[in-house]
């Protein structure tokens, strides 16, 4: 893959129980925290002398607090005259009107100015040892080069542009070429099928794709290219699709195809920024909800990128000249706020890591914590539970004393592997931040840092609100919950910089799901206990979205493709708790009549079909077949009985006398009973 010159590249060719915890494990040292050391832009604010002052000014002084975060934080052409202009009833959401900036410029240009040669990403390579670094000078110039060949190839401002690549240097500078000349991205994570991307490209009617000719992960080749050539024989807005050469096989061309890296090279180094309002499109990413068909949320410029410099800074204390190891895909939005957007805009160094927890060994991570010397790790928790099964010598093996502060995102951490981490991998000393937030929010909202120096942190729980975040429960009639010790629907009673404006294309679809629900506040979809003390503890989701290793997928979606099989008559897919995924997907089918079909060979057919059409994450771990679903007298299918079954937990069935026909309740529970045995399902 081509690198800018100069560049330094070593070619060595469970589950979280409801209850609050009993053990509390304090960190760091009891000291004062010195406020205005603590962020500069307290010292102008009234009365704000310590830090739960400041929180409460975040909150109660929102407008103030995000104004001088603003002004401080981000680099601006105009500087904006509203700080926010809301009304979340109606899905209205703007913030910093007025304000002219490019996010690239405040990724890049203003450090080159101070540190140019200062590493800004260290691309980590599948094949172990043979890192990249980039400096800020080179990204600028790869950014500018794409930037220009993007515009001389008719991108405009307001295009959408599709990346479908693994992490790496190129696929940030695509995201930040875009940023620079006013056009979207969507980014396709490259594990995705190639009609789940053809649906994306369709939907964000995308006229140009970037891509690589071939991924590589645990020492395998993917064929992205050829996936792309597929999913774009659906795609008639689709004129022109860039391919970076990641591999040394040739890559199949096309005419529509274009060689990026010989294209870039003819390519000026300057590249004029556009001139973006702050609330223009920065990109959209497609996540999963509870019906079929997946959204593109929508972030713009000026509060996205705040929110994701600010959490970044001060969730994991971040420092200059810091190594930020986060090692989501790029394709999520965790990869977007927390290896590209936040980083940068704060000037760190970045960590793009390309490999997975296991290749070529389960020391990968904590060999290349000790390799770059990381000082913030960020992943999954079902990589930490993965790992933690194959014992503590693959971490005990590496040097981890560059980390500071260890972190959780995308699903709940149960406390083995949130001790594990913290005890472990941490060797006790390090905070472990179990954040919690979603593709909506644009950054990490709920998180037990920062807080006062000495606050204590409770093991698998998100526990208190970021700054201008305010968490509240409602009950099951929308009513606000004030008590502490109690449940409810967890949601946002304010807005903020980051959060998304938009669905692309269905704005009512935005309104329905975030806004509706509780009027006058951001329904996230998620439940959540609030502990005595205050703290929250996220439960789940509250709709038919679910969690698989972290990748979020609407039963809805795996449904379709399910129901789309030939002998199927109709299916209902659940998520049932999983050691190592978090959760996992259990399908029930009822067959057509009169259709024989052995069930490994159902099962065969039923997995092809989910890779090819949505990704292999997806696939169904057991299909049962069944007569029939259980269903209420209007047509409902009861998915909380079937949940119940697969939980083995009977005795939590609850009513059946809604059901039209309660005997398939039984049949059910034998059914599973055969296949699962006296095991849980796995
Ligand atoms: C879940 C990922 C428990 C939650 C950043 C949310 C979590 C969904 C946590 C969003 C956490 C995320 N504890 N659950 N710390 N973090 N989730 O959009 O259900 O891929 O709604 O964003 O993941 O997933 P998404």
């Amino acid at each position: 893959m081509w690198l800018p010159s100069g560049c330094t590249c070593k070619c060595v060719v469970t589950f979280v129980s409801r209850r609050v915890f009993k053990a509390r494990i304090h960190v760091g040292v009891r000291r004062r925290c010195n406020v205005a050391a603590f962020m500069p832009e307290a010292a102008g604010f009234d009365g704000v002398s310590d830090y739960a002052a400041l929180q409460d000014f975040s909150v109660t002084s929102s407008e103030s607090f995000w104004a001088a975060v603003a002004r401080q934080r981000l680099s601006w052409i105009r500087p904006f005259n509203a700080v926010q202009d809301c009304d979340l009833s109606r899905g209205k959401i703007k913030w910093f009107e007025g304000g002219k900036l490019n996010v690239s410029v405040n990724c890049l240009d203003r450090h080159v100015h101070t540190y140019p040669e200062r590493v800004a990403l260290i691309w980590e390579k599948d094949e172990p040892g043979s890192e990249v670094k980039v400096t800020y000078r080179q990204l600028l110039e790869m950014t500018c080069r794409l930037g220009n060949m993007l515009r001389r190839r008719g991108v405009k401002k307001g295009d959408c542009v599709t990346i479908y690549m693994p992490p790496c240097p190129l696929a940030v500078a695509s995201m930040l070429a875009c940023a620079r000349i006013g056009a979207a991205h969507n980014v396709v994570f490259a594990g995705f099928s190639a009609e789940a991307l053809a649906e994306r490209i369709r939907d964000a009617q995308s006229s140009t794709v970037i891509t690589v000719n071939q991924g590589v992960r645990g020492g395998k080749l993917i064929e992205l290219k050829k996936t792309v050539d597929s999913a774009v024989q659906s795609c008639p807005t689709v004129k022109q699709v860039f391919v970076a050469m990641r591999t040394e096989n040739p890559a199949n061309l096309t005419a529509r195809d274009v060689l990026m890296e010989e294209e870039m090279m003819k390519e000026d180094v300057v590249c004029e920024p556009a001139v973006m309002d702050s609330e223009d499109v920065l990109f959209m990413l497609y996540t999963s909800g509870s019906t079929g068909k997946p959204k593109g949320l929508v972030h713009t410029q000026a509060g996205y990128l705040l929110y994701a410099a600010l959490t970044h800074r001060y969730v994991f204390s971040y420092h200059d000249g810091d190594v930020f190891g986060c090692v989501a895909d790029i394709g999520w939005i965790t990869g977007h706020s927390y290896s590209v957007y936040g980083p940068l805009a704060n000037g760190g160094t970045t960590v793009l890591f390309e490999s997975t927890p296991i290749y070529p060994d389960p020391g990968r991570y904590w060999e290349t914590v000790q390799r770059l010397k990381i000082n913030q790790f960020y992943g999954a928790p079902t990589a930490i539970r993965l790992l933690l099964k194959y014992g503590d010598e693959w971490v005990q093996k590496y040097d981890r004393s560059s980390l500071k502060t260890l972190g959780s995102v995308g699903e709940p951490i149960n406390t083995e592997a949130w001790e594990w981490y913290h005890r472990v991998v941490g060797d006790g000393r390090c905070p472990v931040v179990d954040t919690w937030w979603q593709t909506e929010t644009g950054g990490i909202c709920i998180t037990p840092r920062p807080s006062e120096p000495d606050a204590e942190i409770v093991p698998g729980m998100a526990m208190r609100p970021f700054f201008g975040i305010k968490p509240v429960l409602m009950d099951t009639e929308g009513k606000v919950l004030t008590s502490n010790d109690t449940s409810g629907a967890l949601c946002i009673a304010q807005p903020w910089p980051g959060m998304a404006r938009t669905i692309h294309n269905n704005h009512q679809r935005f309104i329905d799901t975030y806004c509706q629900p509780h009027p006058g506040y951001f329904f996230t979809g998620d439940g959540a206990y609030r502990s005595k003390e205050g703290y929250y503890q996220i439960t789940g989701r509250l709709d038919d979205v679910i969690n698989v290793s972290g990748h979020r997928i609407g039963t809805a979606e795996i449904e379709d493709v399910v129901n789309q099989c030939s002998e199927v008559a109709e299916s209902a897919v659940i998520g049932y708790p999983h050691d190592i995924k978090g959760e996992g997907v259990y399908a029930f089918v009822v067959l057509k009549k009169a259709v024989d079909v052995k069930g490994a060979d159902l099962s065969k057919q039923l997995n092809n079909m989910v890779t090819t059409k949505i990704a292999k994450y997806a696939c169904p771990d057991h299909i049962q077949l069944v007569q029939r679903l259980p269903k209420t007298r209007s047509g409902k299918i009861m998915r909380r009985v079937l949940r119940k079954v697969v939980e083995r937990d009977l005795n939590g069935l609850g009513d059946l006398s809604t059901l039209d026909d309660p005997a398939a309740v039984q049949e059910i529970i034998q059914g599973h009973r055969e296949i699962c045995g006296k095991q849980q399902p796995r």
